[in-house]
């Protein structure tokens, strides 16, 4: 069985993170970068391994560690990502494109391990610096012309920084961009729980921890999406933080989860899709609908490990009191 990931940090509080141990390099060739920037800037200072294969519980422990990302949502963000883009039974997945260096597939299953990058398991539509699968296939390539978006909108409603009011109107601008230009537009869980948890990491994780308050600097934003590398003298944010003020975010412009159902401008809501306020919905819409697609019949040591996984992933919703599945059965 895959190792299961680590408990919250033992000092959670503001720290040095780019420091002489964690140099920035740039990606070497065969080198894989992926659509997450803040995983990129993990691997480009050796927080998780440099040419971009690493197991879940070393990002779980990367992402506390170099950001102080909460461990609840650390493993709900890996472990949703995980299980239906990495290799179950090698515990390995690649951050961004298929990589054979995560080992062999399992035989005679629709999955395709096909790293972070696979379009509508985990990534998907309406990233803030990331294009959509839809738009040419490249959801991993920073795109400069979304960028100018984003500062746009922070200059005209954070007053030249990313916060929560920007945030509120930059999600709705790449919403509606979606539904008005892509006829395959979806938002429904996990992309509705990342959408908005990736729009106030920015905020909770980027800020400096000596300066906490909620205001991104732009040339930071660009140093972390555009080079994937920490500012000079970055410090990790004052205390653990989850996806703190999504709700705030969702509010500015409240949607519910659904999709372009026939061709753009034909937004229409899913009743069966969770919501981003329960939590305990994604995690069981996730498990009993993308996981089981992919996996409909395993045996054996996948089997072993695709329950454990599930386990793992249960275990950031369970202070929330969300009830443990087992759609595989039990060990
Ligand atoms: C985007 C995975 C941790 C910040 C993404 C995407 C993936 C991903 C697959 C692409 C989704 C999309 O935009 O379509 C993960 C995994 C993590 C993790 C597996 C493990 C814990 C983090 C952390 C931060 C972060 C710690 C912040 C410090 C972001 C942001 C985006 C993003 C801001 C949006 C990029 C954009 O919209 O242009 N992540 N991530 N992620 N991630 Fe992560
Ligand atoms: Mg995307």
């Amino acid at each position: 069985r895959p190792p299961p990931p680590p408990g919250p940090l033992e000092y959670g509080g503001v720290k040095l993170v780019n420091d002489a141990d964690h140099p920035f390099i740039a990606p070497g060739p065969g080198d894989i970068r992926g659509p997450c920037p803040a995983l990129n800037t993990l691997a480009n200072h050796g927080y998780i391994s440099r040419n971009g294969i690493e197991s879940p519980s070393n990002i779980v422990h990367a992402a506390m560690e170099g950001f102080n990302m909460n461990n609840d949502l650390a493993k709900f963000t890996c472990y949703a990502a995980f299980v239906v883009n990495g290799n179950l039974v090698t515990d390995l997945v690649s951050i961004g494109e298929k990589s054979a260096k995560t080992g062999p597939d399992p035989l005679d299953q629709p999955a395709t391990i096909g790293g972070l990058n696979t379009h509508n398991v985990f990534e998907g539509d309406s990233s803030m610096t990331r294009a959509d699968f839809y738009d040419g296939g490249d959801v991993e390539t920073f795109n400069e012309t979304l960028f100018q978006g984003f500062l746009e909108y922070s200059y005209r409603f954070g007053g030249g920084r990313y916060n929560l009011t920007a945030a509120g109107e930059y999600r709705y601008k790449r919403t509606q961009d979606g539904i008005e230009t892509n006829p395959t537009f979806t938002i429904v869980a996990p992309r509705l729980f990342s959408a908005y948890s990736e729009s106030v990491n920015p905020i909770n994780l980027w800020v400096d921890g000596r300066q906490d308050d909620g205001q991104l600097r732009l040339d930071h934003a660009r140093s972390f999406f555009e080079a994937a590398r920490f500012p000079d003298d970055f410090h990790r944010a004052a205390r653990p933080m989850s996806a703190d003020n999504e709700a705030v975010v969702l509010s500015i412009h409240p949607i519910e989860p659904g999709a372009n159902i026939a061709g753009v401008n034909t937004y229409t809501v899913d009743r069966n899709a969770p919501k981003l306020n329960d939590k305990c919905g994604i995690f069981e819409y996730h498990v009993n609908h993308t996981l089981r697609t992919l996996y409909p019949n395993p045996t054996g040591d996948l089997l072993d490990a695709i329950r454990a996984n599930i386990h793992y992933f249960y275990t950031s919703v369970q202070a929330r009191g969300c009830s443990e599945i087992f759609p595989y059965g039990r060990f």
